[in-house]
């Protein structure tokens, strides 16, 4: 008789961890905000709010950490260094903490006492530059660091590392493709660092073709529109290839914040002003349509903001 085979150890569960939360969130029917649209044209959102960081920029941090790991540019005892007061800045804080890797972020001092909270709360190391210098003087600040010490230093660039752009489009836009059943005729996003913009398009075009992806932007520069660039008076980005868009549509500051008000007060959906102007511009696109899929983003939640006035206005 054979001796019996010694039983298979059980089974261990490893339950997910956070990092395995980013991505995967779900796309929402817009029905209240698109109510008087025909039958045939539906207005859905990805819900990229509901991310664990709050934000959409999750997705490109993870990413960029894990590239900068897998290649050996965020080595052992190195400290990820960057400009951001951010959504990005915050998902830096948030993995670094998961992966008990050290962050450092410069910003200007005038951040709002919320985000520098947030930052720390993460335990970020903070460099606060002169309110006068704005950003650009927390950039010129942590290349200047990460000039005299590169190799103390992990410095990702979000606006110049395709991995940025790459998370959307192995994430989002594949998510995007997934949960409309490649039903989808109009992809409709703000740019920022143009991550999201120019994943998702390569994806969906890839995909098909004839999927109109509508690039959106502030109408001016001085919009305080937090993660959105007006690019012809901004530093554009290296990973931004404009030829990649059908068609730019603008929106105003006044236009997103009421429709960051409608989507908190008819859908239920308290996110921020980006968000506001991606849908207004999404439902603007929608409106031209006999029929069709348009789908847009919910870029953060809308608890990063409630200290800005716009809530109380009266539409
Ligand atoms: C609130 C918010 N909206 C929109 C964007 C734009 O996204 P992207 O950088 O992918 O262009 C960002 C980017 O930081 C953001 O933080």
């Amino acid at each position: 008789m054979k001796p019996m085979a010694p039983a298979a150890p059980p089974q261990r569960h490893t339950p997910p961890d956070l990092l395995h939360q980013i991505g995967d969130t779900p796309l929402l029917e817009l029905t209240r905000i698109a109510a008087d649209l025909p039958a045939a044209v539906t207005l859905y959102a990805k819900a990229e709010h509901l991310n664990p960081g709050g934000s959409v920029k999750d997705r490109p941090a993870l990413a960029m950490i894990q590239d900068g790991l897998r290649t050996g540019t965020f080595g052992a005892g190195q400290t990820l260094i960057d400009a951001t007061s951010g959504n990005t800045g915050i998902a830096y804080a948030m993995i670094g903490a998961a992966l008990g890797r050290p962050v450092t972020l410069a910003l200007p001092a005038n951040a709002s006492d919320e985000r520098k909270r947030i930052l720390r709360a993460y335990g970020a190391d903070l460099i606060l530059t002169n309110p006068m210098d704005g950003t650009d003087g927390a950039q010129r600040r942590v290349k200047a660091l990460v000039k005299a010490e590169p190799d103390r230093y992990f410095y990702p660039d979000q606006y110049s590392n395709d991995a940025n752009w790459r998370a959307h489009y192995e994430g989002t836009g594949h998510e995007i493709l997934d949960q409309t059943d490649g039903r989808i005729t109009h992809f409709v996003a703000g740019l920022g660092t143009t991550g999201t913009f120019m994943g998702v398009t390569r994806r969906l075009k890839a995909f098909d073709d004839n999927i109109r992806c509508i690039s959106m932007q502030p109408a001016t520069s001085l919009h305080g529109l937090e993660g959105l660039k007006h690019m012809p008076t901004a530093m554009v980005p290296r990973i931004y290839d404009a030829a990649l868009a059908d068609d730019t549509l603008s929106s105003t500051t006044e236009t997103a914040h009421a429709m960051t008000r409608r989507l908190a007060r008819e859908e239920g959906l308290l996110v921020g002003p980006s968000a506001g102007a991606n849908v207004a511009t999404a439902l603007r696109v929608a409106r031209t349509l006999d029929a069709g899929c348009v789908v847009t983003v919910l870029c953060d939640t809308g608890t990063r903001y409630l200290s800005e006035a716009f809530w109380d206005d009266e539409d």
